[in-house]
């Protein structure tokens, strides 16, 4: 169902996307060994993530390191490696497959279509070199990390080392990491700092933008047809002005209406409500740093765009603060995602959030 409010996992339920599709397929077969997929919140990373990888003729794992994260609080090479494991539990010719390979790689034990790791002695590295020796005559494994960024609390293991490692010396490995926090990827990744072990990859960037005002419309219809759920053009237009291309939103508002049998103003006020739960949990994460993003972000939902009213608005609400420390918070914030930065002015590039930021 093309609302159904979960990322997708089939190419009939994903709405266009087709070029990116092909683009992701283009760099696998070309042999790259490093893409990133790129996009605000709610955009369709994980959806299209999901899909390019039913679709691709190569054998493949993901892991969901926000949601691993979540789960045990650390992704150390323990944590990610069973979730590695289990990934490939789950894909039962792959398993069969690698065996004989994964036979080798110290620390693990394999019974049946169980992989478990029994001891200390477990590498990632060993782990990845084994698939790539499967990979020499299966094809290129490729191997999928969505909300990367929190590899960056690997602790003792260096995940921003291991791929570089990868991406240098195994060449049937394609590792796919997309990151809603682009800045916290980047950050975690440094493909700039000389210093880091990623330094100057080659790395295919893969943007997800939203969608079109007329593709958005598009969008709505189609989803609306296929509920047999009767709306007037008035309200598809609206509904595209309001939630301003971004597929997440779209989706929700269409689910809401269709299942909940909504009017226009109620789902729209519904859409707010369900994002606003959505990201709590984040929100939540991130005052608890500091109080003073919340102003910052109310402040910038307000109209505030400039470094200086920005920074004078969370002064009048909060008290000194010098200029130094601001920066950081306001940059912190940009590298999470929710403010943009464009030609020296910030705001909230997603209306939804700019309204949930409104009422902070
Ligand atoms: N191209 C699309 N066609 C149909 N539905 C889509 C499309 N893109 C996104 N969606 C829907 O939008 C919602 C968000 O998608 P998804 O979870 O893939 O986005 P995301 O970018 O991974 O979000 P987040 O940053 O929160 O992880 C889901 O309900 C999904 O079904
Ligand atoms: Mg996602």
């Amino acid at each position: 169902m093309l609302f159904s409010p979960y990322p997708k996992t089939r190419r009939e339920e994903l709405f266009d996307r087709e070029n990116e599709l092909k683009e992701i397929e283009d760099a696998v077969r070309r042999g790259e060994r490093l893409i990133l997929l790129l996009g605000l919140r709610r955009l369709g990373k994980s959806s299209l993530l999901n899909v390019a990888l039913s679709e691709l003729p190569n054998p493949s794992i993901k892991v969901d390191v926000r949601k691993t994260y979540s789960e045990f609080s650390s992704v150390n090479r323990y944590v990610i490696g069973k979730m590695l494991l289990s990934a490939m539990g789950a894909k039962r010719k792959l398993l069969e497959e690698a065996k004989i390979f994964l036979k080798r790689v110290r620390g693990i034990s394999i019974s049946g279509f169980r992989v478990e790791i029994t001891s200390k002695e477990f590498s990632i590295t060993e782990l990845l070199e084994a698939l790539n020796d499967y990979g020499e005559n299966a094809g290129r494994v490729v191997i999928a990390f969505d909300e990367a960024q929190y590899l960056r609390f690997g602790g003792a293991t260096r995940y921003d080392g291991i791929l570089a490692y990868a991406v240098d010396n195994l060449e049937n490995l394609t590792f796919i990491l997309t990151g809603s926090e682009v800045g916290l990827l980047f950050d975690f990744l440094k493909f700039n700092d000389p210093e880091a072990p990623l330094f100057g990859r080659y790395h295919h960037d893969v943007v997800l933008n939203r969608f079109s005002p007329d593709m958005s419309a598009e969008f709505l219809r189609k989803g609306f047809e296929e509920a047999s759920f009767p709306v007037t053009e008035r309200e598809i237009d609206d509904a595209v002005r309001e939630l301003d291309g971004i597929p997440g939103w779209l989706a929700l508002y269409g689910y809401i209406r269709a299942t909940r049998n909504l009017g226009h103003n109620e789902a729209i006020n519904e859409v707010l409500r369900e994002a606003k739960s959505m990201i709590q949990t984040e929100l939540s994460r991130l005052f608890a740093y500091s109080p003073r993003y919340r102003v910052i972000l109310k402040g910038i939902a307000l109209g505030y765009s400039k470094w200086k009213d920005i920074k004078d608005y969370l002064t009048l609400k909060l008290g000194y603060i010098n200029d130094s420390n601001f920066s950081k918070l306001l940059e912190n914030l940009v590298k999470s995602g929710y403010v943009e930065k464009e030609g020296g002015e910030y705001k909230i590039p997603d209306p939804v959030l700019q309204r949930i930021f409104r009422e902070l």
